[in-house]
């Protein structure tokens, strides 16, 4: 616990319309919770192990899982965590994976309902740092700004959550809270999304990169997206497994305030994305081959 040694994935079990129980992706956060625990000198388990565990939990807590239509899924937490009795510097000596669940909604109030948030002066991540991992640190260091965002107030407005820039130049963003962001460009023909180091790679934001040049036949792009040059995007798009997809009404960023689509209306492409990546998780459209483990 003090040296932070510990790592975990985030990952939901969705109800689909003939009864059965779907996981979305789960050999890529079981690829991800591998490179976590690199990252800390932490034993993995295999990307078997990790499956079966989280299958394990959903059979073992079925009665939890929201029925399909409420939009509602079972949120499963695998973690990995150093345990023993060194006061030193160094690897524990043992390590504990378990998973536990919990039945979850949207985690920004309203479904798809567009939020505004605020970049935040602190950083969430170094250059050469664990930005890329999914290690409690990262979101230790993330909870002072998270609160200041939700407490600020500018022009009356209030904010979902902080935006991260880059640590290095402070320029381009990187993360929207604990979500990636995706932007569309005024044209509505390219999907446009940081690439970073210190970003978490986002298991949601490579499933829409896919689904945006595949199924709704946008050029995508992996790339900067200057903090000063939002005018270039129509809409704009915080995602994840909790965060789904948030549609961003606006941009706080000192004294400027960016709007996108609209504060309060989702955007088109925006919609679709959300549809097809709903529908592909709760079963109702066909996913991509590999996409979905049943339970
Ligand atoms: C910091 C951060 N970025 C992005 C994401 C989105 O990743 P994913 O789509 O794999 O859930 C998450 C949530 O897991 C996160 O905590």
């Amino acid at each position: 616990m003090h040296y932070g040694q510990q790592c975990f994935e985030g990952l939901k079990a969705y109800r689909s319309q003939d009864g059965s129980i779907n996981l979305f992706r789960p050999d890529q956060n079981a690829a991800r919770m591998q490179m976590s625990c690199e990252r800390l000198l932490m034993p993995a388990p295999s990307t078997e192990m990790f499956i079966e565990a989280c299958r394990q939990v959903v059979k073992a807590n079925e009665h939890f899982l929201p029925p399909f239509g409420t939009g509602g899924s079972l949120y499963l937490r695998p973690f990995v965590i150093g345990v023993g009795d060194n006061i030193g510097v160094r690897t524990a000596p043992e390590f504990i994976f378990s998973v536990f669940c919990v039945p979850v909604g949207p985690y920004f109030k309203g479904g798809l309902t567009p939020h505004n948030f605020i970049v935040s002066e602190f950083d969430r991540a170094a250059p050469n740092g664990t930005g890329a991992a999914k290690v409690g640190g990262n979101y230790a260091a993330s909870l002072l700004p998270g609160a200041q965002a939700k407490d600020a107030q500018a022009q009356g407005r209030h904010f979902a959550d902080a935006i991260y820039l880059d640590p290095a130049t402070h320029t381009k963003i990187e993360e929207v809270g604990a979500a990636n962001l995706f932007a569309i460009t005024k044209d509505g023909r390219t999907f446009v999304t940081p690439k970073s180091p210190s970003i978490l790679p986002s298991i949601t934001k490579y499933s829409l990169l896919h689904i945006a040049e595949h199924r709704l036949g946008l050029n995508v792009e992996e790339g900067d997206v200057y903090i000063s040059r939002l005018d270039q995007y129509g809409e704009a798009g915080a995602c994840g497994t909790a965060a789904v997809i948030t549609p961003i009404g606006g941009i706080q960023h000192g004294d400027q305030f960016h709007v996108f689509h609209s504060e309060t209306e989702t955007g088109p492409v925006t919609r679709r994305l959300y549809d097809e990546l709903t529908g592909i998780q709760f079963g109702t459209v066909e996913a991509p081959e590999g996409w979905i483990v049943k339970v």
